[in-house]
């Protein structure tokens, strides 16, 4: 580990494709920069550092400290150099007698308004005031410090991750404009003029109350410790950092891990991260607390039936008793009485061990992940239609997008970084279009709205897209010279004319849909006609009985209009969880190997053979609602889950509960003893990513490291626990690190062939495919050829699903995430994002409360045909007339326990985003609830005797 600080240039690097080359001199020394270049950073480039505080190179130059001043030969006065071009044949002089003083008397009056207090100050050796007024050698302050002044000006600590301290404020700017120019949320301005110029956050509020979401960037901008984490104020400033990516989203940014001795003290977003260009989120910036929280369970423990309390064990013993349950359940009850569940949670090595522990272990394919409650169609869709289950832009892609289409996500709560980065193209010029029942917050924001909002019913995306696809097509606005070349043709032709037919069009489906026929045309025309067409998508795709269809809906229509194989273009799903993308890569379904080879494939499965000196079951196995079928019917008996909480996440609850229930071995591997650890036997601690190495892949299909910060608290890496069971049943592995994983992934996964652990730190990340052909990765598939051969156009009929509407359940409930809280919430709960969304809420139209006499904050309870919950409303017109909407992040809620059992007919991805229920007015949590969080007690209990 060593310090890895951040070059700042001082101005951002010109953006051009190709631009002209300039050539000039600063302090005689000659150079060639591209044109457009500031003359600060043209000098930075040479090694020169030019003093600046208002200037930093992620943000638009500004030029207001006047610190940056240079001379020009043939030019008058003293230009700024972060403002000023570069220009053919120019001489500059950065350093003269004349410059040191003009600098000097800047610095005076700044510091003459600044607390002498640097030795004190939490910032102290990480300031750039500190660092600039040593290069420019000021040495005394000719003014006094008696004028006036802002030192007594009042802190606001109202955000719990850092503080503004207005006395050490030199009013830069830097933060504003990182929050307008970087996250887009345009909460910070300059109020006021002149001495009175001050920071100030929305209308005045403090940070808490304002329309701040929390992203740091204004923090990473700061220049000085006006705005400072409270973790370096408690800790102290770091002293060496490690690169490592973000456990939460699928965005997968990348952080400076920045410790202090063997304390982390802050993430800090990398520049140099591919994926987030040196942004983050209030989760990956801040929300990593519950890595030390006190609930982490550190050491193994067991029990014979989850109605005695848990014995903490050490790990021989906990190991050795999972590979005797495991083994004596296998003899007992047959090879495919058992199976496990991978985790999009964990690092790519350690789902690729998992699989290979339950089909060269055990010697059946029954492994499935959450990715199967998740994007499972995205993979179906994508792999049918184009040949690769993934998305196929890499982020940069939408810089050059001219019409971005956003498909049931919510990528400002989901996918925030990526989402700022949407905003910047749209603040550009970009027109949107957006279809989601919910008017979310991408449809309206600081500088943006959408050019046409199709709020659907949910349900019917399948109907909307196709209406979409009959504008195309009946109007002539597909591009048939890229269908002819690039697609089967006539695919394309039966296609064609089944969303031609008159019955698929706006109008006829308008009733059906809820969207304005002419809304509808127009969103279709302008997706068809306004150049590069970029199509992004969420859950609201995936999670539907037509999760699959949808998808392979949204490729028709990219590949209608010509929308594929170059940058700006594409479909993009916007993956969840951090591995989610990973976790399908390496083989975690139980039909397929990893690189999304068939199980039943005799080629593959000898490649495998091979490898792992085993005859491997070319059946698919168990997916998990199926392994939950057969352990109620009595033929699956042990499930060991590593990284999920299946009881929370997963659709209909009591179901999950009672197949969890007729098990007589689960094994629960995780940080927290979470919900489904209640119907456990065996609990195996596991490790955070900053305790482990390994690789996340995000939706870019960008591989990444994840590098080791500090010790595991529980004594392993989950890669190294998963080798203890693997071993104790038999097998003889002997990975030393998880390098070594990826080099057998490497061997055996054609589109992971280039890809190593050497080629990740050399190169920063690679987006598979990486192989011979392209060995440093792909940013953009399909380009001359769809992985498949020919574009396949698949006809999807729209089928309603089965979960209706009716008097007894009149309300569509459709759910998703917010900002700051993350799926289940086992890591963000544990943290102060708590600040922000405290409880689970209902989201209602005030028509839908009113008829219910519905007030805000009511207790209310939510009922469908699979079960009850009880929370609280907040009514709001961001949701439809018939429709409601809530998150899943707070187990007190028991969302899942309203969720139908109906899923995707390819793939079984639950329904989650529609669910036929009612409202009404209640007096607080359900009995049922009550009931559930008294036996959740109840099995948490440990034995005292056994815990420290
Ligand atoms: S808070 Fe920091 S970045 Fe913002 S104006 Fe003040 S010194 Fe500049
Ligand atoms: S934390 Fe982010 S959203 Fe909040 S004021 Fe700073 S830049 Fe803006
Ligand atoms: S956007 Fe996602 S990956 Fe990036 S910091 Fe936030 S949670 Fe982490
Ligand atoms: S750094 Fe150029 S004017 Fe501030």
């Amino acid at each position: 580990m060593a310090w890895i600080g951040e070059r700042d240039l001082g101005t951002k690097a010109v953006s051009a494709a190709a631009p002209a080359m300039v050539t000039l001199r600063i302090d005689g020394q000659d150079m060639t920069v591209p044109e457009g270049t500031s003359i600060m950073r043209a000098a930075a480039l040479v090694g020169t550092d030019i003093p600046k505080l208002c200037a930093t190179d992620t943000l638009e130059a500004f030029g207001s400290c006047r610190l940056c001043l240079v001379e020009i030969d043939g030019r008058n006065g003293y230009p700024a150099s972060c403002t000023t071009p570069v220009a053919d044949g120019m001489v500059v002089r950065t350093q003269t007698d004349r410059l040191a003083k003009l600098r000097r008397g800047v610095m005076e009056l700044y510091i003459s308004d600044h607390p002498l207090d640097c030795l004190t100050c939490s910032a102290n050796g990480d300031c750039e005031l500190q660092d600039q007024a040593g290069a420019v050698g000021l040495r005394d302050v000719r003014y006094g410090y008696e004028g006036l002044n802002h030192l007594v000006a009042d802190k606001d600590e109202s955000n719990p991750y850092f503080t503004f301290d207005p006395a050490k404020c030199i009013v830069c700017s830097r933060c504003v404009r990182a929050c307008d120019e970087i996250q887009g949320t345009f909460a910070l301005t300059i109020d006021g003029s002149g001495f009175g110029s001050k920071v100030v956050a929305s209308q005045n509020d403090s940070f808490l109350d304002s329309d701040c979401v929390s992203c740091g960037a204004c923090v990473q901008a700061c220049p000085t410790s006006a705005l400072i984490e409270k973790s370096v104020i408690e800790k102290g400033t770091p002293d060496k950092a490690v690169i490592t990516t973000c456990a939460y989203c699928g965005v997968g940014c990348t952080f400076r891990a920045e410790m202090r001795g063997e304390q982390l003290v802050r993430m800090a977003p990398w520049k140099d991260g591919k994926a987030n260009r040196g942004h983050s989120c209030v989760k990956g910036r801040f929300a990593w607390g519950y890595a030390n929280h006190r609930d982490r369970i550190l050491k193994p423990m067991i029990r014979a039936s989850v109605e005695e309390p848990w014995r903490e064990v050490s790990w021989d013993e906990a190991i050795a008793y999972t590979a005797g349950e495991f083994r004596r359940i296998q003899a007992k009850y047959g090879k495919d009485s058992v199976g496990g569940i991978t985790s999009s949670r964990c690092t790519n090595e350690e789902t690729f061990l998992v699989q290979k522990l339950i089909r060269q272990g055990f010697g059946n394919n029954n492994v499935d992940t959450c990715a199967r409650v998740c994007h499972s169609p995205t993979g179906y869709g994508l792999k049918t239609t184009f040949g690769t289950s993934a998305g196929t832009q890499d982020f940069d892609s939408v810089a050059y997008a001219d019409v971005i289409m956003v498909i049931g996500a919510n990528p400002t709560d989901g996918h925030p970084v990526f989402a700022s980065r949407m905003k910047q193209r749209l603040r550009e010029g970009a027109k949107l279009i957006v279809i989601d029942p919910r008017r979310t917050d991408i449809v309206r924001t600081p500088h943006i709205a959408a050019a046409h909002h199709l709020p659907l019913r949910p349900g019917t995306n399948v109907a909307v897209l196709t209406a979409i696809a009959h504008v195309v097509v009946t109007e002539g606005l597909a591009d048939e010279a890229f269908v002819r070349e690039r697609c089967d043709w006539s695919e394309f032709e039966d296609w064609a004319a089944f969303v031609a037919q008159p019955q698929r069009s706006p109008e006829a489906t308008e009733a059906l849909t809820g969207v304005p026929a002419a809304d509808l045309r127009a969103a279709a025309r302008l997706f068809a006609t306004g150049g590069n067409g970029a199509i992004y998508y969420g859950l609201g795709v995936t999670e539907h009985s037509q999760g699959s269809s949808t998808v392979m809906a949204i490729a028709n229509l990219a590949m209608a209009t010509g929308n594929i194989g170059r940058e700006g273009v594409g479909v993009n799903p916007l993956r969840g969880q951090n591995n989610v993308q990973g976790a399908c890569d390496m083989g975690s379904f139980p039909h397929e190997y990893s690189g999304y080879r068939h199980v039943s494939d005799p080629a593959t499965r000898a490649m495998f053979e091979r490898a792992w000196g085993v005859t491997l079951d070319a059946e698919p196995g168990l997916r998990i609602p199926n392994m939950l079928d057969a352990a109620t019917d009595g033929t699956f008996k042990a499930l060991f889950i590593q990284g999920e909480d299946i009881l929370q996440s997963d659709p209909n609850t009591h179901h999950v509960a009672a197949g969890l229930a007729a098990m007589e071995c689960v094994v629960v591997q995780d940080l927290f003893l979470n919900e489904t650890a209640n119907y456990a036997h065996v609990f195996l601690p596991g490790s955070t990513f900053l305790e482990k190495d390994g690789t996340f892949t995000n939706a870019e299909r960008r591989i990444q490291r994840v590098r080791k910060v500090m010790e595991p608290l529980n004594g392993y890496g989950d890669w190294e626990i998963v080798q203890l069971v693997a071993n104790a049943i038999g097998l003889d592995w002997s990975y030393s690190h998880p390098s070594e994983i990826m080099d057998e992934v490497a061997a055996l996964t054609p589109t992971f062939a280039t890809v190593s652990y050497d080629a990740l730190d050399r190169l920063g990340s690679l987006q598979w495919p990486a192989t011979e052909a392209a060995p440093e990765g792909t940013p953009t598939m399909h380009i001359d050829q769809f992985v498949r051969g020919k574009g396949h156009f698949v006809v999807t009929d729209y089928i309603p699903t089965d979960e209706k509407t009716g008097p007894r359940f009149p309300l569509l409930l459709t759910t998703g995430r917010i900002l700051s809280q993350y799926n289940v919430g086992a890591q963000t709960r544990r943290t102060d994002n708590i600040a922000w969304h405290p409880e689970d809420r209902l989201e209602i139209h005030p028509h839908d409360a009113e008829n219910r006499g519905i007030r805000d904050g009511d207790w209310v309870s939510l009922r469908s045909r699979a079960g009850e919950t009880t929370l609280r409303a907040l009514i709001t017109e961001r949701v439809a007339p018939g429709v409601v909407y809530t998150t899943f992040h707070h187990p007190a809620t028991q969302a899942n326990v309203i969720t139908t059992d109906y899923s995707d007919w390819a793939t079984n991805c639950p329904e989650y985003k529609v669910t036929a229920v009612q409202v009404a007015i209640s007096n607080g949590p359900s009995d049922w609830q009550q009931s559930y969080q008294a036996q959740a007690e109840r099995s948490r209990r440990v034995l005292p005797e056994a815990a420290e």
